[in-house]
């Protein structure tokens, strides 16, 4: 463990997670069974993801003072991951997310209220520059404010640390922001909303994929849930099936898993091909189990899917 250094910009948000038959309408309540509290975000899920398999990870973010923003220092301090460039509003309060699991599918919807992380600001990300600077990779996304994830592309740029950009959840972005992005990692959703054409076949996903080519990202890889990933580079194209590590309990933190996979293997120094496929394994594993954060793989459960 250590070699692999990552930082990863995003949020922690307290994941509320309920399973039943269906969502209610407008005006209906609907009984459940199920009901789960955990750590969530999905800055904070990829960190997790991440450092379960072997980074050593600094997280950048926000939590308000309160019982939620303690499950995250609780949660950071039990894992071995840096949080000393995640700070606290005290006027502010811990995010949270209400997550719906549909029982039939084992598919999710999900809500998310951020916080005190949607007050971040571009100021913030530099004053963690040295951690960004330090580092092999930088993941962010799109639950943080826009200028504060070009901040850290920027930043990772400017110090050669390679970049991941997962767009989710999928908001509208400057143009100018595909140039700071070596690795673009939508879902089907994101990749539909973001190169305005709709994503369902391995056809579509690598024309997405090359509208965000011709836009400057370096390399795309569309997660495609159970049809597993395509990347798209200067080299090709390649189709990743998804990995069947067991019965699919949740999918709830696969994008997650995948991410914090992908970065792991590509501060390893695997080449972007290799990193897919470990990201399509962790993500593999993660469905098999309930919940986010809990549900990430450790390094040793990876390398057996993998050599199987
Ligand atoms: O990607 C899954 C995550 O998205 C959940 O943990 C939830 O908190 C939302 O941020």
């Amino acid at each position: 463990m250590g070699s692999a250094r990552i930082v990863v910009l995003g949020t922690f948000v307290a994941d509320l997670s309920f399973r039943g038959d269906r969502l209610p309408v407008m005006g209906e309540t609907v009984m459940t069974d199920y009901f789960r509290l955990g750590p969530g975000g999905k800055g904070s899920n990829q960190a997790i993801a991440a450092r379960r398999v072997g980074a050593e990870v600094t997280f950048i973010s926000r939590l308000g003072r309160d019982a939620f923003g303690a499950l995250a220092r609780e949660t950071y301090r039990r894992e071995g991951i840096s949080d000393a460039w995640v700070s606290e509003d005290a006027d502010s309060y811990t995010g949270a997310a209400f997550i719906f699991v549909e029982a039939a599918s084992r598919q999710n919807t999900i809500v998310v209220a951020p916080g005190a992380v949607a007050g971040l600001s571009p100021a913030d990300v530099d004053r963690a520059g040295e951690a960004i600077r330090a580092a092999r990779v930088l993941a962010t996304n799109l639950e943080v404010p826009v200028p504060v994830a070009r901040r850290g592309l920027e930043l990772a740029r400017q110090a050669g640390v390679a970049t991941i950009l997962n767009p989710a959840p999928a908001v509208p972005l400057p143009e100018d922001i595909y140039l700071l992005v070596d690795f673009l990692t939508p879902n089907e959703i994101e990749a539909s909303a973001l190169s305005g054409r709709e994503v369902c076949t391995l056809d579509d996903a690598e024309a997405a994929a090359d509208s965000f080519l011709a836009r400057g990202v370096r390399a795309v890889v569309v997660t495609l849930g159970e049809k597993g990933a395509l990347l798209k580079d200067a080299a090709g194209v390649q189709h990743v099936p998804a990995f069947r590590a067991g019965t699919v309990v949740d999918t709830t933190g696969a994008g997650d898993a995948f991410n914090g996979g992908f970065a792991v293997a590509l501060a390893e120094g695997r080449d972007v091909r290799a990193a897919t496929r470990f990201g399509c394994a962790v993500a593999g594993l993660s469905v098999t189990r309930e919940g986010t954060a809990p549900s990430m793989p450790s390094r040793d459960e990876v390398d057996r899917l993998l050599s199987g």
